[in-house]
């Protein structure tokens, strides 16, 4: 009788494994097609403005799409994100400083986005900028990791 017992018991014990198991796995697979999809998010473009609007050497807030529009003193432009990459607070921009800090760990970048103080290690991450009909267009849905800024990155009219 107590053989059965433990026929039973080792037979449910193994069962919930082999079930636990396939759970994690179907999970697993789950997530690697949603983060396969994720990587083909299609674009989601924003309209930020007329080109006309933006003055050269000026930061612009876009706070609900959660980046910066930079206009440089050569007329580019630049979508930076709002996202620090030390762990992701969200960064300010200061006129007065003329930089983006970080509330959380006073990590500072440029308007570039480059680091001007850690413990942030990467360049705030950029928003891709395509110009149409005069308007400055961001797609908001694909930010671009960088290390540190490059003159190629930045959008011409
Ligand atoms: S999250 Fe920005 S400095 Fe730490």
């Amino acid at each position: 009788m107590s053989f059965i017992k433990k026929i039973t018991r080792r037979s449910f014990i193994k069962r919930a494994i082999i079930t636990i198991v396939s759970l994690e796995l179907i999970y697993v697979f789950v997530n690697l097609l949603k983060k396969g999809n994720d990587s083909q998010e299609t674009s989601k473009l924003f309209d930020a403005g007329e080109i006309d609007t933006f003055e050269n050497g000026k930061v612009y807030p876009f706070n609900t799409e959660r980046f910066y529009l930079s206009r440089l003193k050569d007329g580019g432009f630049l979508a930076i994100s709002t996202k620090c990459t030390h762990l992701g607070c969200t960064v300010q921009f200061k006129n007065s400083d003329n930089k983006f800090l970080c509330p959380c760990h006073a990590s500072a970048f440029n308007k570039h986005g480059e680091v001007l103080a850690p413990p942030a290690t990467r360049a705030l991450d950029l928003f891709p900028i395509t110009i149409s009909n005069d308007k400055v267009m961001v797609d908001t849905a694909n930010p671009v990791k960088r290390n540190k800024h490059n003159r190629s990155q930045i959008t011409y009219a």
